[in-house]
């Protein structure tokens, strides 16, 4: 758990270490890295490659397109940062092939010490060091990027905002997508009127029953519309 003295604490492996903060280091989560309510460190794969080349990848056994990443030189940097840093955070390899990233799971991680991740190139990391590190497979969703890194910045940036004290009001988050298995209700501000749309006028009227009951039914409308699947979850969990 992050408190006041010990910040959650964020190690990044990667072959691009200076991708980190990159747009952690901007807005609500790089004022709270400067005021300390997390920490950043990262470890840079390619220091542990053991040739003149600093090679950290080869082809794949079995043929096929691409390179993988070394066992060896990614256990290295592994090995290194759980001696110089925490050894006991939550260690996570981002890949398209793990378990879908949900808001359960984020709530959970930024509860705790804070997150190891390990950021792949090319087709990925030999399948062996992950079992060796019993590595925690995440997805950021059916799609491939070109790298770990990103969706480590996605998964990071999903934690950080839910540290005590990085978010302004507590209120903003209890109502947001997913906290109560719905998405979000739409949102309206200033002017009132703008090009030929009116904010729905029960908004304007100061009834705070009307108001909630009005944005519970657009919560389910677009929950309905847009995923079914969350939509029958919390048809199921009302019965
Ligand atoms: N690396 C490449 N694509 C990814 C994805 N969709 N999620 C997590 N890591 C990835």
């Amino acid at each position: 758990m992050a408190t006041a003295t010990t910040p959650w604490q964020a190690v990044a492996l990667s072959i691009y270490p200076d991708m980190f903060p990159g747009p952690l280091g901007m807005s609500l989560a790089g004022t709270a890295l400067k005021d300390g309510a997390w920490s950043l460190r990262t470890v840079d794969i390619r220091d542990h490659a053991t040739d003149k080349h600093n090679t950290v990848d080869d082809a794949p056994f079995g043929g096929g397109a691409g390179m993988v990443m070394r066992p060896d030189v990614v256990d290295a940097a592994i090995k290194s940062a759980k001696a110089e840093y925490q050894a006991d955070l939550p260690f996570i390899y981002l890949t398209p092939r793990g378990r879908p990233l949900c808001q359960d799971r984020v709530q959970e991680l930024a509860t705790g010490p804070g997150a190891m991740v390990l950021c792949g190139r090319f087709e990925g990391v030999d399948e062996r060091v992950l079992e060796e590190h019993e590595a925690e497979e995440i997805s950021i969703g059916d799609f491939v990027l070109s790298g770990g890194e990103t969706a480590a910045i996605v998964l990071l940036d999903a934690c950080i905002r839910l540290l005590p004290g990085v978010m302004g009001s507590v209120d903003s988050l209890s109502e947001e997508s997913f906290e109560r298995g719905l998405l979000e209700y739409p949102h309206y501000t200033r002017p009132q009127s703008w090009s030929t749309r009116d904010v729905p006028e029960v908004l304007l009227s100061g009834h705070h029953a009307n108001i909630e009951a009005w944005r519970l039914e657009q919560a389910e409308a677009v929950t309905r519309e847009r995923r079914p699947d969350l939509w029958e979850l919390y048809t199921l969990s009302k019965v």
